[in-house]
């Protein structure tokens, strides 16, 4: 099994409109699809600045002197960027989520398929696992999580049953879980209903939608007049996220308008409605169902 299969490759790439002399960043590597394509299309001038904050990512990373790799959260884009003494990029692309190679690794708790801890960390460095947050997390917290990122009806109900379970014995192990959701778990479609429970925890473990925010604000800072920003989200969130801020330039979405009513962003919309991968694309790969992508181009403000 491949590390992970890229979603909505051959539109990204497009949308990132690839100079052969330009500097490029990849947010996410994973096991470097995207990447390989940006390198295709690179000149030997060109440069690919790739960041995961999964060290296994690194293993895939080719023996080329046009890429640099950061192992590092993308919400510290601009440091890094600075780092590597480079100002100003031509384009960046971001393909948020984890990857299929996280899912299938049993022993990193991402998945309901099998018993592992429940660990749910990309960054093996960083403080609380899933079975912290669910030992040790308020209810409001663990209501709040279910609603917002797992959008399940029996938020409250649930977070009952997981301080029942915690005030007996640990919730440790993806089979602890189980245990405690076997009473919600409905007949038709249960794995449904586990993904998205899964999904709550996982995006709560990896703070993902406070490192988009902070990731997305240091984007027009980081890109040159005309460069791309290329986003593919998998959530609903993430996606509204991505949608007011390329939309207004701020996470809020407050389009401002100057005195003769010119909207003032400094983003272009490069394409007016959300891009989702074809019939063919999810027939080849599941992974891909939710995926949408947004493009957008830096004014000259
Ligand atoms: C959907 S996969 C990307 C797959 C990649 N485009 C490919 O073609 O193989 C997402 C990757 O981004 C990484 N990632 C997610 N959030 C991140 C963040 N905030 N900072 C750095 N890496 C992140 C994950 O560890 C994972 O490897």
């Amino acid at each position: 099994m491949g590390y992970h299969k890229p979603a909505l490759l051959h539109e990204s790439i497009d949308g990132l409109y690839i100079k052969p002399k330009g500097s490029y960043v990849d947010l996410t590597f994973g096991g470097g699809g995207h990447s390989l394509e940006v390198l295709k299309k690179l000149g030997k001038n060109g440069r690919l600045v790739v960041f995961d904050q999964d060290q296994d990512a690194f293993a895939n990373v080719p023996d080329d002197k046009r890429l640099i790799f950061v192992g590092a959260n993308f919400r510290y884009l601009k440091h890094y960027l600075r780092y590597h003494a480079i100002e100003k990029v031509d384009g960046i692309l971001a393909d948020l989520g984890i990857s299929s190679h996280q899912i299938d690794q049993p022993e990193r708790g991402f998945s309901f398929k099998s018993d592992a801890a429940l660990d749910m960390r990309m960054d093996v460095r960083s403080k609380r696992t899933a079975s912290q947050l669910l030992n040790e997390a308020p209810r409001e917290e663990l209501v709040r999580i279910f609603k917002s990122y797992g959008e399940l009806g029996n938020a409250f109900a649930l977070s009952t049953a997981i301080l029942a379970a915690r005030e007996e014995a640990g919730i440790e192990t993806t089979g602890d879980l189980e245990g405690v959701l076997k009473r919600f778990i409905p007949k038709h479609q249960p794995s449904k209903f586990l993904a998205r429970v899964y999904q709550a925890l996982r995006i709560e473990v990896n703070r993902e939608m406070e490192a988009l925010r902070e990731m997305l604000v240091q984007t027009a800072g980081c890109l040159k007049p005309g460069g791309r920003l290329v986003v593919i989200t998998y959530h609903s969130i993430e996606d509204r996220i991505v949608k007011n801020y390329m939309r207004s330039g701020n996470l809020e979405g407050e389009i401002e308008k100057d005195f003769y009513g010119n909207i003032q962003s400094p983003w272009k919309l490069v394409n007016r409605s959300v891009i989702t991968p074809s019939e063919e694309e999810i027939k080849e790969n599941n992974r891909a169902r939710s995926a949408k992508l947004r493009i957008a181009e830096r004014t000259e403000l």
